[in-house]
Protein backbone atom coordinates (compact mmCIF):
# COMPACT_ATOMS: atom_id res chain seq x y z
CA UNK A 1 0.00 0.00 0.00
CA UNK A 2 1.42 3.40 -0.76
CA UNK A 3 1.66 6.26 1.43
CA UNK A 4 -1.60 7.91 0.45
CA UNK A 5 -3.64 4.26 0.56
CA UNK A 6 -2.03 4.23 3.99
CA UNK A 7 -3.40 7.77 5.08
CA UNK A 8 -6.69 7.35 3.78
CA UNK A 9 -6.86 4.27 5.53
CA UNK A 10 -5.66 5.57 9.03
CA UNK A 11 -7.82 8.95 8.13
CA UNK A 12 -11.21 6.64 8.06
CA UNK A 13 -10.07 4.36 10.65
CA UNK A 14 -9.93 7.76 13.03
CA UNK A 15 -13.25 9.43 11.86
CA UNK A 16 -10.82 12.08 10.00
CA UNK A 17 -13.92 13.12 7.43
CA UNK A 18 -12.52 16.73 6.67
CA UNK A 19 -9.18 15.58 5.57
CA UNK A 20 -10.58 12.12 4.06
CA UNK A 21 -12.24 14.73 1.44
CA UNK A 22 -8.99 16.40 0.91
CA UNK A 23 -7.52 13.82 -0.13
CA UNK A 24 -10.14 12.49 -2.77
CA UNK A 25 -9.83 15.99 -3.55
CA UNK A 26 -6.61 17.79 -4.34
CA UNK A 27 -3.49 17.32 -6.10
CA UNK A 28 -0.62 15.25 -5.28
CA UNK A 29 1.14 17.81 -4.23
CA UNK A 30 -1.00 18.64 -1.35
CA UNK A 31 -1.68 15.36 -1.25
CA UNK A 32 1.77 13.97 -0.57
CA UNK A 33 2.33 17.01 2.21
CA UNK A 34 -1.08 15.78 4.29
CA UNK A 35 0.10 12.11 3.72
CA UNK A 36 3.37 12.91 5.85
CA UNK A 37 2.10 14.45 8.11
CA UNK A 38 -0.86 11.97 8.88
CA UNK A 39 1.15 9.25 9.21
CA UNK A 40 3.39 10.66 11.82
CA UNK A 41 0.50 12.03 13.68
CA UNK A 42 -0.73 10.16 17.37
CA UNK A 43 -4.08 9.53 16.50
CA UNK A 44 -4.39 7.83 20.03
CA UNK A 45 -3.47 10.88 21.66
CA UNK A 46 -5.83 13.05 19.11
CA UNK A 47 -8.82 10.08 19.95
CA UNK A 48 -7.76 10.36 23.48
CA UNK A 49 -7.78 14.58 24.12
CA UNK A 50 -11.48 14.67 21.74
CA UNK A 51 -12.89 12.08 24.13
CA UNK A 52 -12.14 13.99 27.28
CA UNK A 53 -12.88 17.31 25.82
CA UNK A 54 -15.09 17.51 28.89
CA UNK A 55 -14.30 15.49 31.49
CA UNK A 56 -14.52 16.74 34.95
CA UNK A 57 -10.98 17.12 37.51
CA UNK A 58 -13.25 18.32 40.35
CA UNK A 59 -14.12 15.08 41.76
CA UNK A 60 -14.52 14.43 45.23
CA UNK A 61 -11.57 16.11 46.60
CA UNK A 62 -11.69 17.53 50.32
CA UNK A 63 -11.79 21.62 49.24
CA UNK A 64 -10.47 23.90 52.08
CA UNK A 65 -9.41 27.73 52.26
CA UNK A 66 -5.74 27.92 52.37
CA UNK A 67 -3.98 30.28 54.89
CA UNK A 68 -2.18 33.59 53.12
CA UNK A 69 -0.55 35.89 54.40
CA UNK A 70 -1.61 39.64 53.54
CA UNK A 71 1.65 41.85 52.37
CA UNK A 72 0.02 45.04 53.67
CA UNK A 73 -0.58 43.57 57.41
CA UNK A 74 3.06 42.56 58.19
CA UNK A 75 5.51 45.07 60.23
CA UNK A 76 8.53 46.78 58.73
CA UNK A 77 10.06 44.71 61.33
CA UNK A 78 8.70 41.55 59.46
CA UNK A 79 9.56 43.30 56.14
CA UNK A 80 12.86 43.90 56.88
CA UNK A 81 13.63 40.72 57.78
CA UNK A 82 12.17 38.79 55.14
CA UNK A 83 13.58 40.99 52.72
CA UNK A 84 17.21 40.04 53.93
CA UNK A 85 15.98 36.59 53.33
CA UNK A 86 15.30 37.37 49.86
CA UNK A 87 17.89 39.72 49.00
CA UNK A 88 20.69 37.48 49.51
CA UNK A 89 19.73 34.71 47.29
CA UNK A 90 18.59 38.10 44.28
CA UNK A 91 21.91 39.14 45.08
CA UNK A 92 23.63 36.33 44.37
CA UNK A 93 22.16 35.82 41.13
CA UNK A 94 20.89 32.26 42.48
CA UNK A 95 16.91 34.02 41.35
CA UNK A 96 15.63 33.67 37.56
CA UNK A 97 12.66 34.90 36.20
CA UNK A 98 10.66 32.68 33.64
CA UNK A 99 7.74 34.77 31.36
CA UNK A 100 5.30 32.55 29.37
CA UNK A 101 4.35 33.76 26.30
CA UNK A 102 3.69 30.79 24.43
CA UNK A 103 -0.57 31.46 24.80
CA UNK A 104 -2.27 32.58 21.59
CA UNK A 105 -3.53 35.81 22.82
CA UNK A 106 -6.55 34.81 20.72
CA UNK A 107 -8.70 37.52 22.69
CA UNK A 108 -7.02 40.53 22.33
CA UNK A 109 -6.62 39.28 18.60
CA UNK A 110 -3.39 41.14 17.75
CA UNK A 111 -1.65 39.49 14.87
CA UNK A 112 1.82 39.08 16.39
CA UNK A 113 3.03 37.56 20.27
CA UNK A 114 0.91 39.09 22.77
CA UNK A 115 4.40 40.70 24.25
CA UNK A 116 4.67 42.87 20.52
CA UNK A 117 1.56 44.76 21.34
CA UNK A 118 2.14 48.59 22.08
CA UNK A 119 0.28 49.98 24.35
CA UNK A 120 -0.35 53.44 22.92
CA UNK A 121 -1.05 55.65 26.17
CA UNK A 122 1.78 54.20 28.20
CA UNK A 123 3.38 54.80 24.58
CA UNK A 124 5.66 51.25 25.44
CA UNK A 125 4.99 47.16 24.64
CA UNK A 126 4.41 44.70 26.92
CA UNK A 127 7.76 43.23 26.50
CA UNK A 128 9.32 46.53 27.28
CA UNK A 129 7.29 47.41 30.43
CA UNK A 130 8.47 43.86 31.47
CA UNK A 131 11.98 44.52 31.05
CA UNK A 132 11.84 47.89 32.48
CA UNK A 133 10.68 45.93 35.44
CA UNK A 134 13.44 43.79 35.74
CA UNK A 135 15.97 46.66 35.06
CA UNK A 136 14.46 48.22 38.05
CA UNK A 137 15.18 45.37 39.25
CA UNK A 138 18.78 45.38 38.41
CA UNK A 139 19.17 48.73 40.18
CA UNK A 140 17.58 47.63 43.41
CA UNK A 141 19.91 44.10 43.66
CA UNK A 142 22.92 45.12 42.03
CA UNK A 143 22.08 41.95 39.58
CA UNK A 144 20.74 41.12 36.49
CA UNK A 145 18.48 38.06 36.64
CA UNK A 146 18.72 35.37 34.09
CA UNK A 147 15.44 35.94 31.92
CA UNK A 148 13.99 32.46 30.38
CA UNK A 149 10.48 33.51 27.96
CA UNK A 150 8.74 30.66 26.68
CA UNK A 151 7.63 30.97 23.32
CA UNK A 152 5.64 28.59 21.03
CA UNK A 153 5.74 27.00 17.18
CA UNK A 154 3.39 30.33 16.32
CA UNK A 155 5.69 32.64 17.93
CA UNK A 156 9.20 31.89 18.37
CA UNK A 157 10.76 33.50 15.68
CA UNK A 158 8.52 36.36 16.39
CA UNK A 159 9.04 36.91 19.71
CA UNK A 160 13.02 37.00 19.11
CA UNK A 161 13.49 39.28 16.13
CA UNK A 162 11.44 41.64 18.49
CA UNK A 163 13.75 41.87 21.50
CA UNK A 164 16.65 41.61 18.80
CA UNK A 165 15.07 44.91 16.72
CA UNK A 166 14.20 46.32 19.79
CA UNK A 167 18.25 45.89 21.09
CA UNK A 168 16.73 43.88 24.49
CA UNK A 169 15.21 46.87 25.31
CA UNK A 170 18.60 47.68 27.00
CA UNK A 171 18.74 44.42 28.61
CA UNK A 172 22.26 42.26 29.06
CA UNK A 173 21.01 39.72 25.89
CA UNK A 174 23.11 37.45 27.61
CA UNK A 175 20.78 37.08 30.11
CA UNK A 176 17.80 36.06 28.04
CA UNK A 177 16.62 32.77 27.01
CA UNK A 178 13.91 31.65 24.49
CA UNK A 179 12.58 28.09 25.21
CA UNK A 180 9.94 26.36 22.83
CA UNK A 181 6.87 24.75 24.45
CA UNK A 182 5.64 21.93 22.88
CA UNK A 183 2.18 21.57 21.09
CA UNK A 184 -0.93 19.71 20.49
CA UNK A 185 -2.77 19.35 17.58
CA UNK A 186 -5.91 21.96 17.68
CA UNK A 187 -9.64 20.08 16.50
CA UNK A 188 -12.64 21.22 15.50
CA UNK A 189 -16.20 20.69 17.16
CA UNK A 190 -16.91 17.33 15.50
CA UNK A 191 -13.11 15.91 16.68
CA UNK A 192 -11.44 16.74 13.04
CA UNK A 193 -7.74 18.39 12.54
CA UNK A 194 -7.47 21.59 11.58
CA UNK A 195 -5.54 22.21 8.20
CA UNK A 196 -3.92 25.77 7.21
CA UNK A 197 -4.24 27.45 3.78
CA UNK A 198 -0.65 25.60 3.33
CA UNK A 199 -1.93 22.42 3.83
CA UNK A 200 -0.18 21.88 7.82
CA UNK A 201 -2.16 20.44 10.20
CA UNK A 202 -2.52 22.91 12.68
CA UNK A 203 -1.20 22.35 16.10
CA UNK A 204 -0.73 25.15 19.18
CA UNK A 205 1.13 25.24 22.76
CA UNK A 206 0.10 22.92 25.10
CA UNK A 207 -0.90 25.49 27.58
CA UNK A 208 1.03 27.02 30.11
CA UNK A 209 1.43 23.72 32.47
CA UNK A 210 3.60 22.67 29.66
CA UNK A 211 6.64 25.02 31.18
CA UNK A 212 7.98 22.42 33.13
CA UNK A 213 8.32 19.85 31.10
CA UNK A 214 9.63 22.50 28.18
CA UNK A 215 11.80 23.82 30.88
CA UNK A 216 13.24 20.01 30.90
CA UNK A 217 13.26 19.19 27.10
CA UNK A 218 14.76 22.78 25.93
CA UNK A 219 17.87 22.12 28.44
CA UNK A 220 17.04 25.63 30.36
CA UNK A 221 16.87 23.34 33.93
CA UNK A 222 20.57 22.41 33.06
CA UNK A 223 21.07 26.38 32.22
CA UNK A 224 19.63 26.99 35.43
CA UNK A 225 22.26 24.92 37.16
CA UNK A 226 25.10 25.70 35.52
CA UNK A 227 24.37 29.55 36.79
CA UNK A 228 23.45 28.11 39.62
CA UNK A 229 19.87 29.46 40.01
CA UNK A 230 17.65 28.59 43.33
CA UNK A 231 15.17 30.47 42.76
CA UNK A 232 12.35 30.31 39.81
CA UNK A 233 9.61 33.04 39.26
CA UNK A 234 7.50 31.49 36.78
CA UNK A 235 4.85 34.06 35.31
CA UNK A 236 2.16 35.52 32.26
CA UNK A 237 3.05 37.88 29.76
CA UNK A 238 -0.20 39.45 29.85
CA UNK A 239 0.39 41.52 32.77
CA UNK A 240 2.21 44.42 33.04
CA UNK A 241 2.20 45.14 36.36
CA UNK A 242 4.13 41.72 37.20
CA UNK A 243 6.41 42.61 40.17
CA UNK A 244 8.32 39.54 39.15
CA UNK A 245 11.41 39.59 41.08
CA UNK A 246 9.96 40.48 45.21
CA UNK A 247 12.39 39.36 48.17
CA UNK A 248 9.11 39.34 50.52
CA UNK A 249 7.89 37.09 48.64
CA UNK A 250 11.28 35.14 48.50
CA UNK A 251 12.30 35.48 51.57
CA UNK A 252 8.77 34.56 52.86
CA UNK A 253 9.37 31.30 50.78
CA UNK A 254 13.05 30.52 52.36
CA UNK A 255 11.67 31.84 56.21
CA UNK A 256 9.39 29.30 55.64
CA UNK A 257 11.13 26.39 54.41
CA UNK A 258 8.28 26.18 51.65
CA UNK A 259 9.17 25.20 48.05
CA UNK A 260 6.97 27.41 46.52
CA UNK A 261 4.88 30.61 46.80
CA UNK A 262 2.27 32.18 44.65
CA UNK A 263 1.00 35.88 44.41
CA UNK A 264 -3.05 36.55 44.78
CA UNK A 265 -5.17 39.52 44.94
CA UNK A 266 -8.14 39.83 46.77
CA UNK A 267 -11.34 39.11 44.94
CA UNK A 268 -12.86 41.93 43.85
CA UNK A 269 -16.45 41.30 44.93
CA UNK A 270 -18.02 37.16 45.68
CA UNK A 271 -19.18 36.79 42.18
CA UNK A 272 -15.83 37.42 40.46
CA UNK A 273 -15.15 35.24 37.83
CA UNK A 274 -11.67 33.81 38.34
CA UNK A 275 -9.48 31.11 39.80
CA UNK A 276 -9.02 31.02 43.60
CA UNK A 277 -6.27 29.60 45.76
CA UNK A 278 -7.39 26.45 48.06
CA UNK A 279 -6.61 23.35 49.34
CA UNK A 280 -7.56 20.02 47.78
CA UNK A 281 -7.15 16.97 49.73
CA UNK A 282 -4.57 19.13 51.61
CA UNK A 283 -2.63 20.11 48.33
CA UNK A 284 -2.37 23.64 47.16
CA UNK A 285 -4.76 24.10 44.22
CA UNK A 286 -7.03 26.06 42.49
CA UNK A 287 -10.27 26.19 42.50
CA UNK A 288 -12.44 28.04 39.14
CA UNK A 289 -15.04 29.93 39.63
CA UNK A 290 -17.40 26.83 37.96
CA UNK A 291 -16.62 24.50 40.53
CA UNK A 292 -17.56 26.89 43.13
CA UNK A 293 -20.63 26.29 45.16
CA UNK A 294 -22.72 29.23 46.76
CA UNK A 295 -21.78 28.40 50.34
CA UNK A 296 -18.50 28.69 49.09
CA UNK A 297 -18.57 31.50 46.88
CA UNK A 298 -20.26 33.45 50.38
CA UNK A 299 -18.28 31.76 53.27
CA UNK A 300 -16.54 34.34 55.14
CA UNK A 301 -14.09 34.34 58.10
CA UNK A 302 -14.35 35.63 61.51
CA UNK A 303 -12.49 39.47 60.08
CA UNK A 304 -15.12 38.89 57.52
CA UNK A 305 -13.10 38.08 54.40
CA UNK A 306 -13.84 36.20 51.98
CA UNK A 307 -12.82 32.10 52.84
CA UNK A 308 -12.37 31.52 49.50
CA UNK A 309 -11.26 34.63 48.57
CA UNK A 310 -7.37 34.86 46.75
CA UNK A 311 -7.58 35.16 43.41
CA UNK A 312 -4.71 33.84 41.51
CA UNK A 313 -2.74 36.21 39.35
CA UNK A 314 -0.27 33.47 37.98
CA UNK A 315 2.87 34.52 39.62
CA UNK A 316 4.47 31.56 41.02
CA UNK A 317 7.70 30.94 42.78
CA UNK A 318 9.20 27.55 42.97
CA UNK A 319 12.67 26.05 44.30
CA UNK A 320 14.67 24.43 41.03
CA UNK A 321 14.06 21.11 43.18
CA UNK A 322 10.16 22.00 42.56
CA UNK A 323 11.02 22.45 39.15
CA UNK A 324 12.65 19.74 38.55
CA UNK A 325 10.41 17.10 39.89
CA UNK A 326 7.79 19.03 38.15
CA UNK A 327 8.98 18.37 34.89
CA UNK A 328 8.63 14.56 35.73
CA UNK A 329 4.32 14.63 35.80
CA UNK A 330 2.16 14.48 33.18
CA UNK A 331 -0.15 16.88 33.60
CA UNK A 332 -4.24 16.62 32.20
CA UNK A 333 -5.18 18.54 29.51
CA UNK A 334 -8.05 21.28 30.06
CA UNK A 335 -10.29 22.08 26.86
CA UNK A 336 -10.70 25.53 25.60
CA UNK A 337 -12.71 27.01 23.25
CA UNK A 338 -10.72 29.07 20.81
CA UNK A 339 -10.88 30.98 17.58
CA UNK A 340 -8.66 29.51 15.27
CA UNK A 341 -8.15 29.91 11.39
CA UNK A 342 -8.84 26.86 8.65
CA UNK A 343 -9.43 26.20 5.25
CA UNK A 344 -12.80 24.96 4.12
CA UNK A 345 -13.51 21.69 1.73
CA UNK A 346 -13.03 24.56 -1.07
CA UNK A 347 -9.68 25.04 0.40
CA UNK A 348 -11.53 28.89 0.89
CA UNK A 349 -9.58 30.51 4.23
CA UNK A 350 -12.14 30.63 6.88
CA UNK A 351 -10.90 33.23 9.92
CA UNK A 352 -13.66 32.87 12.50
CA UNK A 353 -15.39 35.29 14.39
CA UNK A 354 -16.71 32.75 17.06
CA UNK A 355 -14.58 30.03 18.97
CA UNK A 356 -14.61 27.33 16.12
CA UNK A 357 -12.04 24.58 18.21
CA UNK A 358 -10.92 23.04 20.61
CA UNK A 359 -7.17 24.05 22.28
CA UNK A 360 -5.88 21.35 24.54
CA UNK A 361 -4.10 23.12 27.25
CA UNK A 362 -2.32 22.23 30.60
CA UNK A 363 -2.30 24.33 33.34
CA UNK A 364 0.58 25.12 35.63
CA UNK A 365 -1.41 25.14 39.01
CA UNK A 366 -2.49 21.60 38.20
CA UNK A 367 0.84 21.04 39.27
CA UNK A 368 0.44 22.08 42.53
CA UNK A 369 -0.92 18.97 44.18
CA UNK A 370 3.27 17.59 43.84
CA UNK A 371 3.79 20.21 46.41
CA UNK A 372 4.09 19.79 49.97
CA UNK A 373 2.65 22.92 50.78
CA UNK A 374 2.92 27.05 49.43
CA UNK A 375 2.86 30.24 50.31
CA UNK A 376 0.29 32.61 49.46
CA UNK A 377 0.67 36.08 49.51
CA UNK A 378 -1.70 39.20 48.97
CA UNK A 379 -0.85 42.08 47.51
CA UNK A 380 -2.18 45.07 46.22
CA UNK A 381 -4.40 44.75 43.11
CA UNK A 382 -3.56 48.27 41.71
CA UNK A 383 0.21 47.63 42.72
CA UNK A 384 0.75 43.83 40.88
CA UNK A 385 -2.09 43.09 38.94
CA UNK A 386 -3.26 44.83 35.19
CA UNK A 387 -3.74 41.62 32.73
CA UNK A 388 -4.38 42.09 28.98
CA UNK A 389 -7.05 39.40 28.11
CA UNK A 390 -9.25 41.10 25.82
CA UNK A 391 -9.20 43.56 23.42
CA UNK A 392 -11.90 45.86 25.09
CA UNK A 393 -14.10 45.87 28.15
CA UNK A 394 -12.45 44.08 31.44
CA UNK A 395 -8.90 43.01 31.10
CA UNK A 396 -7.70 44.77 28.20
CA UNK A 397 -5.73 47.40 26.89
CA UNK A 398 -7.61 50.35 28.20
CA UNK A 399 -8.07 48.31 31.84
CA UNK A 400 -4.46 48.23 32.23
CA UNK A 401 -3.01 51.36 31.30
CA UNK A 402 -5.35 53.15 33.61
CA UNK A 403 -3.83 51.18 36.28
CA UNK A 404 -0.57 51.64 35.00
CA UNK A 405 -0.98 55.20 34.66
CA UNK A 406 -2.59 55.56 37.79
CA UNK A 407 0.82 53.74 39.52
CA UNK A 408 3.90 55.63 37.46
CA UNK A 409 2.15 58.40 36.45
CA UNK A 410 4.05 59.99 39.87
CA UNK A 411 7.24 58.63 38.90
CA UNK A 412 6.70 60.06 34.98
CA UNK A 413 5.77 63.38 35.94
CA UNK A 414 9.16 63.51 37.99
CA UNK A 415 10.89 62.42 35.18
P1 LIG B 1 -4.27 32.60 28.79
O1 LIG B 1 -4.95 31.47 29.41
O2 LIG B 1 -4.78 33.95 29.05
O3 LIG B 1 -4.25 32.31 27.23
O4 LIG B 1 -2.74 32.53 29.19
P2 LIG B 1 -3.74 33.11 25.97
O5 LIG B 1 -3.41 32.04 24.97
O6 LIG B 1 -2.65 34.07 26.27
O7 LIG B 1 -4.96 33.96 25.45
P3 LIG B 1 -6.37 33.55 24.79
O8 LIG B 1 -7.08 32.67 25.80
O9 LIG B 1 -6.09 32.80 23.51
O10 LIG B 1 -7.03 34.84 24.55
C1 LIG B 1 -2.23 32.92 30.43
C2 LIG B 1 -0.72 33.01 30.32
O11 LIG B 1 -0.19 31.74 29.98
C3 LIG B 1 0.55 31.83 28.78
C4 LIG B 1 0.04 33.06 28.07
O12 LIG B 1 1.00 33.55 27.16
C5 LIG B 1 -0.26 33.98 29.23
O13 LIG B 1 0.93 34.58 29.68
N1 LIG B 1 0.34 30.61 27.98
C6 LIG B 1 -0.92 30.16 27.75
C7 LIG B 1 1.43 29.98 27.46
O14 LIG B 1 2.58 30.40 27.66
N2 LIG B 1 1.21 28.86 26.71
C8 LIG B 1 -0.03 28.38 26.45
O15 LIG B 1 -0.15 27.37 25.75
C9 LIG B 1 -1.12 29.06 27.00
Amino acid sequence: MDDIEQTKKLLKKNNQIKILKFMEKVDDTKKKKLADQILKLDFEQVNRLYKNRNAKFVNEKKIEPIKYINKNKLSSKEINEIKQIGDQVIEQGKYAVVTMAGGQGTRLGWKGPKGTFKLEKVGKYIFEILTETLLKAKEEYGKEVYWYIMTSIDNNDKTINFFEKHNYFGYPKEKVKFFKQNTLPLLDFDGNLLVDKNFEIRYASDGNGGVFQALKEDKIIEDMQVHNIQWVYVCGVDNIMANMVDDVLLGLAIKNKMPSASKSVKKAYPEEKVGIFCKKNGKPAIIEYIDMNEKMIYARDDENELLFGESNIVGHLFNIESVKELANYHFKYHCAKKKNPYIDENENEVIPNEPNSYKFEAFIFDGFEYLDDMIILRVNREDEFAPIKNATGNDSPQTAEKIYLQKYKQNIKNK
